[in-house]
């Protein structure tokens, strides 16, 4: 079997300092195809990178790395199987052009090669609406979603008017907009409608900076209600592989450091059962713990999502997030946390997963998908 994996996210990053023991002889060539610029001369390893080397080491086939000058018909065709972690939508930021999104896409299309993550499964995370829908309609707990087309002349007026109608139905005076896909908390923004109701000044000019983003897929532009809890209770990350449970890492993105695009200030968390103290003492900063109870209602939701996510032929995504956030607006006294996100390459944040090594976790993972596709 010829096995092909195609890198070049630069980030998602690991430093040298905790990089586990097999991945320590990791050839500089390798090193060089993904790592992520830390200023002051400082590199961490992109976690694609790692994963390559993981399978490169470990698994019986022969692997080839590939970067994003080999996405080609004709080289795509010389292997049996490519992971592609840097993807189609990757591609279309890195080089700032929606047509490498297209291009892509059509390789993947008409290429003899197995191309993971399907095309089905990145078509329907890339589209957030559709997915919120559609889990809404299986009766799993979402926010609920209402989208505008991203167009050349979007009408502003129009815009504030259905916002208006909406928050009134959601009785709320904030909201926020995010644009699809989204994926690097670009354009993310919270908004106060009596400030826009005044002035619609700054939210026309935001319609406008939206309006030049790289438009791929179903370019929506997402409206929620603003979920205070975001800035207070962990957003739980649950990682899937081959459709079972792996781990999970809560997060609290500091709302300060949202939206622009730089690097995001996070506070992170892990669940009673993974958490493991001596291991997170030598952090920075020492995480708190996720109450396992939480972690087990999660996992017994993010099994049905598992189940609706579109498959082909080769069943189980290798790699799937669903990202749960709080909390629905109920009278519940019990918090109910709701489907936030799902992501088929997500980030694994090997930085601040040291106790799960989870760039091993996921390259055995496609190694398992690699065997049962043979
Ligand atoms: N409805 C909301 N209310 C408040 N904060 C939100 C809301 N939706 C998203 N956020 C914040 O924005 C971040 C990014 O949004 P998310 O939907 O995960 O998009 P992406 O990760 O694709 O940029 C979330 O992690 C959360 O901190
Ligand atoms: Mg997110």
């Amino acid at each position: 079997m010829n096995i092909a994996i195609v890198i070049g996210i630069k980030t998602d990053s690991i430093s040298p300092d905790r990089f586990p023991e097999w991945l320590q002889d990791i050839p500089q060539s390798l090193y060089n195809k993904s790592k992520e610029n830390w200023g002051n001369g400082d590199y961490g390893l992109a976690s694609d990178a790692g994963i390559a080397y993981y399978l490169q080491k470990f698994s019986k086939h022969n692997i080839s790395i590939l970067t994003k000058k080999d996405i080609q018909l004709k080289e795509f065709n010389k292997y049996d199987v490519i992971i592609g972690l840097y993807d189609p939508y990757y591609y279309a930021n890195d080089t700032n052009n929606p047509n490498s999104y297209k291009k892509y896409n059509q390789i993947i299309q008409q290429t003899s090669a197995i191309f993971l993550q399907p095309l089905s499964l990145q078509k329907f995370v890339l589209n957030k609406k559709l997915y919120t829908d559609t889990l809404q309609q299986h009766k799993i707990p979402v926010v609920e979603t209402i989208s505008f087309s991203i167009r050349n002349n979007m009408n502003v007026d129009t815009m504030i008017q259905k916002i208006n109608k909406q928050c009134l139905l959601w009785e709320c005076q904030s909201f926020i907009t995010k644009p699809q896909p989204g994926g690097f908390g670009i354009g993310f923004k919270k908004w106060d409608l009596q400030k826009i109701n005044k002035n619609k000044q700054s939210f026309s000019s935001y319609v406008k900076s939206i309006q030049s983003q790289v438009r791929i897929e179903k370019p929506l532009l997402l409206i929620q209600k603003f979920v205070p809890e975001f800035e207070r209770f962990y957003e739980v990350r649950t990682y899937w592989l081959n459709g079972k449970y792996s781990h999970s890492i809560g997060t609290i993105i500091d709302p300060n450091s949202l939206g622009t695009s730089g690097f995001e200030e996070v506070k992170f968390a892990y669940p009673e059962n993974e958490y493991d103290e001596d291991i997170f003492n030598t952090y920075d900063d020492v995480p708190e713990i996720i109450e396992q109870k939480l972690v087990n209602r999660l996992k017994k939701i993010g099994k049905q999502v598992c189940q609706i996510i579109p498959k082909d032929k080769t069943k189980e995504p290798f790699l799937l997030r669903i990202d749960f956030g709080c909390c629905l607006d109920n009278q519940k006294i019990c918090r109910d946390y709701f489907v936030n996100e799902i992501e088929y390459v997500p980030n694994l944040f090997p930085e601040y997963s040291t106790h799960k090594d989870v760039l091993k976790l996921v390259g055995n993972s496609i190694i398992k998908k690699i065997n049962d596709i043979v």
